[in-house]
C-alpha cells in the first residue's frame, strides 16, 4: 500500500477516470507514459485574424517545385492569405506523387517515352503507393476531402519467394515461429534460460511460446493448420499441408527479412491508399491553392537573397518575393547557382541519392484473385525484383494491375538502365518463377518508371550517411531562402515527410513575419 497522503500514480488515475471517464484517464495516462498516446505533435496554421491587427498584408513567398512538399507549403500559408507562387519545371504537377492511367506518356532522361493503355479505372501508382494511420498524410486526407481506402500492405496467402522455392507467407511464418518457440522452449524446459527467469517467468514463457509456435504436448513443432490447406475445410475437415521440412531446410530458407516487413513501425497493418489513386491528394492541394499559383515549365536557374527580398530566375521570367521556399530535391538544387554559400552547398551534397524503380503490369484476368486467392498485398522475394504487389482495389473486376517490381539501390540501377522492353521481359522472367506461365502469356500492358531518370527528380529518394550538421543547416533558413522536402526530415521516402517538413518551414516563416509586421 502506498502511503496515505501521497498521491500515487494510480490514485490520480483512478480520480481522473472518476471525474472526466475513461477518454480522459488514457489521455492523463499517456501523460504520464503509460497508456501509448500516438499523436501529440502541434501545428497551428496560420490563420487570415494573424495579419489583421498588424495592418500589414501576409507576404508573397515563392516556392520552388509543386510536389507535396511545395503543395503542402503553399496550402498552409494560403490559409492567412499570403502570395505564394509556385515554380515547376516539369509539365506535370505533383513530382513523385505519381498516378498513371490509360492514356498517360511517360518520358525519361534519355529514354523512349512510354504510354500507358491501361484499361478503364486501372491506375498505378508509380510513386508513394501506401500511408501509415499515424502518418499526417492521413490528415491532409481529411481536411482535402481525399477518401481513403485500406491498403493491404501484409497478406498471409500471398507468397515468399526465397532461395528459389515459393511457399505462402502463412506458411512461411508458421514454420519460422513453430521452430524458434520450440528451440526457446526446449531451451527454458531444459533450465538452460535459469539464469534469466524466475520459476513462474518459465511458465508463463512456456504457455507464450506453445501458442507463439503452435507447439505440440512435448514442446515440438510437428506443423499447424496454420501452415495452410491444399483444400480447405468445408464440409469435410479439407486437406492440411503436410508436415514442414526440417528445421535446418527452413532455416536455409532465409524468410526473415520477407516475414518481418509489417513488423515495422512504418509498415504495419492497416495502411492506407486514397481511393482512385494517390494523385487524388495533389489534385486536392493543387484546387485548394488555385492552379493558377502553379508554373509549370518553369526550370529555376538563380536564386539570389537580398537584403530585404529574394529574386528567382527561370527559364523565361524572373521574379522578386520577400521569401522563398525551395523543396527542390537537394542534387538537384545544388547545381542550381545561387547565392547562399558554400556551406549551402556543401550540406546539399551530403545526401546521396538512391535510385527507386516500379513496373506496373496489367492483366485481362485478376488470376491472383480467381486462382491465388490473393486479394492484396505484396508477395516478398530475393529477386532482384523483391516485391510484387497485388492491387488493394478493384477486387473481382475484369482488368488488374500487379506492381510487378518495386525496388531501390542496385536492382533498381540494373532495371533502370534497360530498355521498357527490357525490364518487363526481365520481371516477366522472374515473376514466372512464382506464378508461372500465365505471368507472361496474360499480360496485356506494361509501363515502368525509373526515378533516377526522372528530369528534375533524379532519384527515389535521398539517403542521408549521418543526420549531421548539414541536415540540421538545411532545416533553417538561409537569408529568405527555407529548404522543405522530404529529404529534411527523418521520414526520407514519404509523403508525410514532405508534409512534416512544410509545416516545420510554415511555422518558422510565419513567425518570422509576424514577428517583423
Ligand atoms: N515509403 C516507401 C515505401 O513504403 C519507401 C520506404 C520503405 C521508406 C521503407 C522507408 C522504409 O515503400
Amino acid at each position: 500500500m502506498a502511503d496515505r497522503g501521497t498521491l500515487t500514480r494510480r490514485g490520480l488515475l483512478v480520480g481522473i477516470g472518476a471525474a472526466g471517464g475513461a477518454g480522459a484517464m488514457y489521455a492523463a495516462m499517456g501523460a504520464l507514459g503509460l497508456a501509448p498516446s500516438e499523436q501529440d505533435k502541434t501545428f497551428t496554421p496560420p490563420r487570415q485574424g494573424d495579419f489583421t491587427l498588424k495592418g500589414r498584408g501576409a507576404a508573397k513567398v515563392v516556392i520552388l517545385g509543386a510536389g507535396v512538399a511545395g503543395l503542402t507549403v503553399a496550402y498552409e500559408l494560403g490559409k492567412a492569405g499570403y502570395d505564394c507562387t509556385l515554380l515547376e519545371a516539369s509539365d506535370r504537377i505533383g513530382g513523385r506523387n505519381l498516378t498513371l492511367r490509360g492514356g498517360d506518356r511517360l518520358t525519361e532522361l534519355n529514354g523512349a517515352a512510354q504510354d500507358a493503355r491501361f484499361g478503364e479505372g486501372v491506375y498505378f501508382n508509380a510513386g508513394p503507393g501506401r500511408i501509415a494511420p499515424w502518418m499526417v498524410t492521413m490528415d491532409y486526407c481529411r481536411e482535402l476531402g481525399v477518401p481513403i481506402e485500406t491498403f493491404v500492405n501484409s497478406n498471409a496467402s500471398a507468397y515468399v519467394h526465397t532461395e528459389g522455392r515459393t511457399v505462402r507467407n502463412k506458411t512461411a511464418r508458421a514454420d519460422m515461429y513453430g521452430y524458434v518457440a520450440e528451440l526457446l522452449a526446449k531451451a527454458t524446459h531444459h533450465r538452460a534460460l535459469d539464469r534469466r527467469l524466475t520459476g513462474e517467468d518459465r511458465e508463463r514463457l512456456l504457455e507464450f511460446l506453445r501458442r507463439f509456435g503452435d507447439l505440440g504436448p512435448k514442446l515440438t513443432y510437428e506443423g499447424s493448420e496454420r501452415r495452410g490447406f491444399t483444400r480447405y475445410p468445408g464440409m469435410d475437415g479439407g486437406t492440411a499441408l503436410t508436415s514442414p521440412a526440417g528445421l535446418h531446410e527452413v532455416l536455409a530458407a532465409g524468410v526473415g527479412r520477407a516475414i518481418t516487413n509489417d513488423f515495422g513501425y512504418d509498415q504495419a497493418t492497416p495502411m492506407f491508399q486514397p481511393v482512385g489513386g494517390m494523385d487524388a491528394i495533389v489534385t486536392r492541394l493543387v484546387e485548394a491553392v488555385g492552379r493558377d499559383r502553379v508554373r509549370t515549365g518553369a526550370r529555376v536557374t538563380k536564386i539570389t537573397d537580398q537584403a530585404g527580398s529574394v529574386t528567382v530566375t527561370w527559364e523565361g521570367g524572373e521574379l522578386t518575393a520577400d521569401y522563398c521556399v525551395t523543396t527542390l530535391p537537394p542534387h538537384i538544387l545544388a547545381k542550381i547557382p545561387h547565392n547562399l554559400g558554400a556551406l549551402v552547398t556543401a550540406a546539399l551534397r551530403t545526401p546521396v541519392p538512391v535510385a527507386a524503380g516500379k513496373i506496373g503490369l496489367e492483366y485481362g484476368r485478376r488470376w491472383w484473385e480467381l486462382e491465388d486467392r490473393i486479394y492484396g498485398g505484396v508477395t516478398e522475394t530475393d529477386l532482384d525484383i523483391t516485391h510484387i504487389w497485388y492491387p488493394s482495389y478493384g477486387y473481382h473486376s475484369e482488368r488488374g494491375l500487379l506492381v510487378g517490381y518495386y525496388n531501390s539501390g542496385e536492382p533498381a540501377e540494373l532495371y533502370g538502365a534497360l530498355t521498357p522492353e527490357d525490364r518487363r521481359r526481365r520481371a516477366l522472367t522472374q515473376g514466372k518463377k512464382i506464378h508461372g506461365e500465365k505471368y507472361r502469356a496474360e499480360l496485356l500492358s506494361s509501363v515502368s518508371i525509373a526515378w533516377e531518370r526522372q528530369p528534375h527528380l533524379q532519384g527515389g529518394w535521398v539517403r542521408w550517411p549521418a543526420f549531421d550538421s548539414s541536415f540540421t543547416l538545411l532545416q533553417r533558413p538561409s537569408g529568405r531562402v527555407y529548404f522543405a522536402g522530404d529529404w529534411l526530415t527523418h521520414l526520407v521516402a514519404w509523403q508525410a515527410g514532405a508534409m512534416e517538413s512544410a509545416r516545420s518551414t510554415v511555422t518558422q516563416l510565419h513567425r518570422r513575419v509576424t514577428a517583423s509586421a
